[in-house]
């Protein structure tokens, strides 16, 4: 076998067997096959696609392509959460010390930003210190000890998906259902949670813009799901305009923290209590979803929430001071705000365009080894179904550089559409499969 002929194989459009897949994955993780070759494989498949066991046995080789944790020690019923990407998307921040703090134990390995949507790693490394690549047996022992680890994935958990990722970020290969269910879907697996919900997110920020498409994105991780013997739900989220209201990693770890000391948007509301009400019925933790919901307001209220974020943070090296005084969070340098040029009501804010421009100020990577800047990004001060009057500020842009702060002006202006016409505010939660 050879990986020339299993290119070939896919670029005709072939189904590649369980054996030519595994034989790439373990060459391409262990060095033998080259980014060049991976390129050239990870393209063949954007383009003519996977059948279901392909995909299966795509995510099943990069699973094992690591260690796989057992928590059976730690918890039968174990939940997982991942996010098939947004703007703005700072859920898991909130989402799983609340979790944690509820009694679910959370072992949670994130990515970094792909395309132009934010990964949760750089927002996490934005906090001085934090240490996102740490060894299993610690995560293990964070995890017995304070109920929560959020990780990256050096710690040798389905170590091929972290090259595949990186890699088709670079080569345009990011929005494709079998390379996103098979990324997602091996992490979860081998982070060993028996149950796993996903925030399929839908629209012009995410990869999966029409709601069928992102269904059939849901169907296809259930499936794998089924096959490796875990419970999947999956529930999709608009995302059509950023969540909440900053985009770039401090500015979303800032947002994060006031959403747990209980100051949160309606959307990241509505998210945060669908998503955590199912989380513990999955847990076993409460089968009525409306009670559920009552509970986790109760947890942040009680301030219990937000300090197991503190507690999380110190745990994994980060500095707890910058938590509990936001100010220490260095600020980018300019910060210009984006005033609108006429009166009315914002009918669109396209989370694409925000998406691009915080890339573009530095906040996500154009190429894989590029640094990003913790403190760069978006403010929005108006969303969707918002009043706006002539030169008020709709938004600010947070910027390292006079000229790029000028360009990311003009495209955060033009990611807002402003009509005569009232809009209602969109729905969040779309669906629940
Ligand atoms: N999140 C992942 O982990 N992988 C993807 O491919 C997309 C989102």
């Amino acid at each position: 076998m050879n990986i020339i002929d299993i290119i070939e194989n896919k670029k005709t459009g072939n189904e590649l067997t369980k054996g030519e897949i595994e034989f790439f994955i373990n060459g391409y993780n262990n060095g033998e096959i080259t980014d060049y070759q991976a390129a050239a494989l990870i393209m063949a498949i954007c383009i003519n696609g996977m059948t279901v066991d392909e995909i299966s046995d795509l995510t099943i080789a990069m699973a094992n392509s690591g260690e796989m944790l057992d928590l059976s020690d730690i918890a039968s019923n174990t939940v997982d959460k991942h996010s098939t990407g947004g703007i703005g998307d700072k859920i898991t921040l909130i989402l799983m010390p609340i979790m944690a703090s509820m009694g679910i134990p959370i072992v949670k390995m994130s990515g970094r930003g792909l395309g132009i949507t934010g990964g949760t790693v750089d927002k996490l490394q934005s906090i001085p210190g934090y240490k996102t690549d740490i060894e299993i047996d610690e995560v293990k022992k964070n995890v017995k000890e304070i109920g929560i680890a959020l990780i990256s994935q050096s710690a040798n958990l389905a170590p091929a998906d972290k090259k595949i990722y990186a890699l088709r970020d670079t080569i345009a290969c990011v929005d494709s259902t079998p390379l996103i269910a098979s990324s997602i879907m091996s992490k979860k697996i081998a982070s060993g949670a028996q149950n796993i919900i996903l925030d399929v997110t839908c629209g012009k920020g995410a990869f999966m813009e029409t709601k069928s498409d992102a269904k059939t994105l849901s169907k296809v991780m259930k499936n794998i799901g089924k096959n490796a013997g875990r419970n999947v739900m999956c529930i999709l989220t608009n995302m059509n305009e950023p969540v909440g209201y900053s985009v770039g990693n401090s500015l979303e770890v800032v947002e994060a923290v006031k959403a747990l000391r209980g100051d949160m948007t309606e959307d990241v509301r509505e998210i945060i209590l669908t998503f955590g009400s199912y989380m513990l019925k999955m847990a076993g933790l409460g089968d009525d979803l409306e009670e559920n919901e009552k509970k986790i307001v109760k947890e942040i209220e009680s301030g219990k929430a937000y300090k197991k974020f503190v507690e999380l943070v110190g745990k994994q090296g980060g500095d707890t001071s910058y938590i509990e005084n936001l100010e220490k969070f260095e600020k980018a340098p300019i910060i210009v705000p984006v005033v609108s040029n006429k009166s009315g009501f914002v009918t669109d804010l396209s989370a694409e365009l925000i998406g691009r421009a915080s890339v573009d100020l530095g906040a996500g990577r154009l190429k894989k080894e590029d640094d990003i800047d913790p403190r760069v990004g978006i403010i929005v001060c108006k969303k969707t179904g918002d009043k706006v009057s002539k030169d008020e500020i709709m938004a600010y842009v947070h910027a390292n550089d006079p000229k790029k702060a000028d360009e990311a002006v003009l495209k955060v202006r033009n990611a807002y559409t402003i009509l005569d016409k009232k809009v209602k505010k969109p729905s969040v939660i779309l669906d629940v499969l």
